[in-house]
């Protein structure tokens, strides 16, 4: 069997037949029926039913939104088995029941509607029940990271943002953790804090990653330790023209970027997949989703980062061994800074990396946040090259001081 049909097989075998049914009808709902009724279907000829009630034209169409939102939240849901789904599918499906029950009531005549309503009524509420009685397979307790992976995680960039947040959540997992980056002090602190609050071990390791060969050293002050989870998250942007800037600092990122997280991969994957465990976290970015001018270098080094960590995963699937591209929007840490960019809002680092160790495991990439979703999947998929990298230029010049433009 193909690992293709093979991972397909077991995103199936996560649910009951009738659940997989009910996650096809979902899809075909949201992908399908709901937008040709939305856009297709003549207002005058529209209708919805909410609560057994009928609704035409122009109430039709307004209902049909969240009709919409309802299917695609379901088709979601039952996919990726998420948490959310219950109560709320069972609380949804039994509206239907209720429709089920009062529509013949209101709007058929004869003996025949009690009937209808009756069997309606019933055969909905029966899978109201069922998905109200399906709350272990929604609120499954999962496996601590420790009990999953192992005991060691090697973290780089965690003297500050996004790395600093992995190595917090990591420990709060029993994970205990290697710190490296530049700055040694910083590491220090946060290894006093995980051990004093988390009970876990730490090791310090000061490295610059930016320079060739930069990743061997590091590699050899944990030979003797098992890593099971390496986050590969150090990394830095540049604003600006690439004319304008410094090529010693454009290699820097290159190295830092790019090398040192293949150079480290390298170096801990085949153990991993000799012992059967292990997770491997890319910090990409959703700036490797399209070209950015004014960012363009550093745009592609994430994009490497991206394609590099989700073919691993495709590489990795079935030896135990989890591959996971957390691609992150604007989010708050000293990246702004450090880039040179103008001050901007962005999402907390802890949310990203809850975000990022909820979806391990489970596929090989995650957007952080809606929007930054729709840019990635809908924007760059759907507009011309010309547009997407055109907008993104004017996007990127609001956040990059006039002189480095
Ligand atoms: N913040 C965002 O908006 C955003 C969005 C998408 C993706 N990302 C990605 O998230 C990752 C983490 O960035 P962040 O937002 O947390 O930024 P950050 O707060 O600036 O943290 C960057 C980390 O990388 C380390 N680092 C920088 N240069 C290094 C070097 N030469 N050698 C070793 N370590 C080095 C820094 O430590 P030292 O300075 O102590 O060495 C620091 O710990 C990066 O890969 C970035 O591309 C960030």
């Amino acid at each position: 069997m193909s690992d293709a049909s093979r991972w397909f097989r077991e995103r199936l075998g996560r649910r009951p037949w009738w659940m997989n049914l009910l996650m096809l009808f979902c899809i075909y709902m949201a992908v399908i029926y709901v937008p040709w009724d939305l856009f297709v279907k003549p207002v005058a000829a529209d209708e919805e039913v909410w609560f057994g009630v009928r609704f035409h034209g122009v109430w039709a169409k307004v209902l049909a939104v969240p009709h919409f939102v309802v299917y695609a939240a379901g088709a979601v849901g039952f996919w990726s088995m998420h948490r959310f789904m219950w109560p709320w599918a069972a609380v949804y499906v039994a509206q239907v029941a209720l429709s089920f029950a009062v529509w013949p009531l209101l709007y058929l005549d004869g003996p025949s509607r009690f009937v209808s309503a009756v069997i309606g009524g019933g055969l909905f509420g029966a899978l109201a029940w069922a998905l109200h009685r399906s709350k272990p397979r929604f609120h499954v307790r999962r496996p601590s990271l420790r009990e999953r992976y192992g005991e060691w995680a090697l973290v780089t960039g965690a003297s500050a943002g996004i790395g600093a947040a992995f190595a917090r959540a990591l420990a709060r997992d029993g994970v205990s953790c290697v710190l490296t980056a530049r700055r040694g002090e910083r590491l220090r602190e946060l290894a006093t804090e995980l051990e004093s609050q988390h009970g876990v071990a730490t090791r310090v390791v000061e490295a610059d990653l930016a320079t060739a060969g930069g990743a061997a050293p590091l590699l050899d002050a944990v030979a003797d330790l098992e890593i099971d989870v390496l986050v590969n998250n150090a990394g830095f942007g540049y604003a600006g023209r690439l004319d304008l800037q410094d090529p010693a600092r454009l290699d820097a990122m290159v190295q830092l970027n790019c090398a040192a997280p293949v150079a480290l991969t390298a170096g801990l994957l085949p153990a991993m997949r000799a012992r059967g465990r292990g997770a491997i976290v890319f910090t990409g970015s959703v700036a490797g989703l399209q070209p950015l001018p004014y960012h363009a270098l550093y745009a592609a080094t994430k994009s490497f980062d991206n394609l590099l960590g989700e073919a691993l995963w495709a590489e990795l699937i079935g030896t135990g061994v989890d591959v996971l591209v957390i691609e992150p929007g604007s989010t708050v840490s000293e990246f702004h800074e450090v880039a040179g960019e103008l001050p901007h809002a962005g999402e907390p680092s802890e949310d990203v990396v809850d975000k990022a160790l909820r979806a391990l495991g489970h596929k090989p990439s995650h957007i952080s946040g809606v929007f930054n979703w729709l840019r990635g999947n809908a924007g760059t998929r759907l507009l011309p090259r010309s547009a997407i990298t055109l907008v993104a230029k004017g996007v990127i010049a609001e956040q990059t001081p006039e002189e480095l433009r």
